[in-house]
């Protein structure tokens, strides 16, 4: 059986978590991430309509080249081009389980992130494997 995905009923709710603030806001800046980001390529995968991307990921990296925010959702990047267009993103519909869809940025990313997403990809190995090929 085919289970189909839908965000609307996420987005009904939608608040990032507490602790994915605290992650974006507090520990990766404890690790360095935000420190001299102007060569910073940072892919957002399943970005849905952008707003993590615009108001969690931008933040952490204010003079960063750009972000590469994809999601496989037609209708989401729609969305997001829409309600949260901002000029140093780029969104993208691509599948992080699909290396057609996203070898075209291979060797240019250089940091990945990806906020509630990973329990909607259905074949975990293969999302996975692609990240280390980035
Ligand atoms: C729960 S939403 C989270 C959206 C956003 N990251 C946020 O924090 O608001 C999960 C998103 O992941 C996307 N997604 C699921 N599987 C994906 C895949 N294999 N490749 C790319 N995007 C995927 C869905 O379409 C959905 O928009």
């Amino acid at each position: 059986m085919t289970k189909k995905l839908n965000p609307d009923f996420y987005y009904q709710w939608h608040e990032p978590f507490e602790s994915v603030v605290h992650f974006f806001k507090a520990a990766l800046l404890q690790v360095g991430w935000g420190e001299d980001n102007t060569k910073e390529v940072v892919m957002d995968v399943g970005c849905g309509p952008g707003e993590t991307t615009t108001q969690l990921i931008l933040p952490l990296f204010p003079s960063l080249k750009k972000v590469i925010a994809i999601d496989k959702l037609h209708d989401r990047i729609a969305l997001a081009c829409a309600q949260n267009f901002h000029p140093a993103i780029q969104f993208s519909v691509a599948d992080i389980e699909e290396w057609s869809t996203i070898h075209q940025w291979k060797g240019q990313i250089t940091k990945l992130v990806s906020v509630h997403c990973f329990h909607w990809v259905r074949n975990k190995k293969i999302g996975l494997e692609i990240f280390t090929v980035f």
